[in-house]
């Protein structure tokens, strides 16, 4: 499918007032939450007030480019939340659907409180009953293997537990406050169809326009940093071999898959829905399924499997 992935430096609120009335099917975005951050040529340190308003100008520019079954996710902290629900909920009127809270296990210490540990997301809708939300794309497998149960897994919940983008990680760039891939393709996956149009008016190192190239969304990046917008042309253009991040659940096995074709059938599955974006991660799925499989899979003759997704996994994963 061809995609269109559109950079643009410039300020969010004066690039948003060129952007059509309800052109963008979804907006998933991470604005500065003004905690001094250095983000190069812009501090991230306006007065409390002045942020509020530079937050209602943004989010009311944001609103009027979703289309009428649009969503809208904005990371926020703890400082601000609030007043952006408020701004969302009582401003401008759009409909709340989710709190999520980003869990990471590691992060600051704190000697005289409690160490911070998530950021959160809200998930707004600009109608109440109208919009997308493809749950089978973003489901997690269960624990058992049940009969009853739908085999594309559960509800990922409202707690998303993503690592930092640790400077270890392959994928770090040289961005003070890159986010997790994994976060970006669940709300792109759940809240948009392939060929739309997705935006991320505070794009930074390009998070959300690398995963709509790998979802196949079109997508509008904005950032007033030209170091970041290049950094985001350069991320685009390397060989993807996975996302960056995936929730561990993703890779779980469940237990009692004791009839071989349902097992065999599951197993192939789990690689399609789960796996797909994460070629990198059926290696360990794998492994579980030796750990907890092999004996009954040599009885049953479908130890072939274990080849199947051997080392030619990409190939598997995207087919
Ligand atoms: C929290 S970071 C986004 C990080 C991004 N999600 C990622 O994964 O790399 C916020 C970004 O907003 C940009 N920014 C700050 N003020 C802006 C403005 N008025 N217009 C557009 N971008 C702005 C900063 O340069 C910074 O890259």
């Amino acid at each position: 499918m061809d995609k269109e992935l559109k950079t643009i430096c410039g300020d969010a609120i004066e690039e948003l007032k060129k952007i059509p009335d309800k052109s963008i099917r979804l907006i998933a975005t991470d604005p500065p939450y003004n905690l001094n951050k250095n983000y190069g040529n812009n501090q991230d340190k306006l007065k409390f007030d002045e942020y509020l308003d530079f937050s209602r100008q943004w989010l009311t520019e944001a609103k009027r480019v979703l289309t009428d079954d649009g969503t809208m996710y904005v990371f926020m902290g703890m400082r601000y939340i609030s007043y952006i629900y408020t701004i969302l909920e009582q401003d401008l009127g759009m409909t709340f659907n989710s709190w999520i809270t980003w869990y990471y296990t590691q992060g600051i210490g704190k000697t005289k409180g409690f160490s911070p540990r998530h950021d959160d997301i809200l998930m707004f809708t600009k109608n109440p009953k109208k919009f997308v939300f493809h749950l089978d794309d973003v489901r997690v497998p269960q624990k058992y293997y049940r009969s009853v149960n739908n085999m594309r897994g559960a509800n990922p919940g409202n707690v998303w537990e993503f690592s930092h983008m640790h400077y270890c990680n392959k994928n770090r760039k040289q961005h003070p406050t890159q986010k997790p891939e994994g976060l970006f393709e669940r709300m792109i996956l759940a809240s948009s169809d392939p060929g739309d149009t997705v935006l991320d008016p505070f794009v930074g190192s390009g998070t959300a326009l690398r995963v709509c190239q790998q979802t196949d969304r079109n997508g509008i990046g904005i950032d007033i940093n030209p170091d970041y917008i290049d950094m985001t042309k350069e991320r685009l253009s390397e060989k993807f071999d996975g996302f960056d991040s995936i929730d561990e659940r993703m890779k779980r096995v469940p237990n009692d898959l004791n009839d071989p074709q349902i097992r065999e059938e599951y197993i192939k599955n789990h690689v399609k829905w789960f796996l797909k974006n994460h070629p990198d991660a059926i290696g360990e799925f794998m492994q579980e399924v030796r750990d907890k499989y092999e004996p009954k899979m040599k009885e049953s003759g479908q130890m072939s499997l274990f080849d199947l997704y051997g080392p030619e996994l990409a190939t598997v994963a995207n087919s």
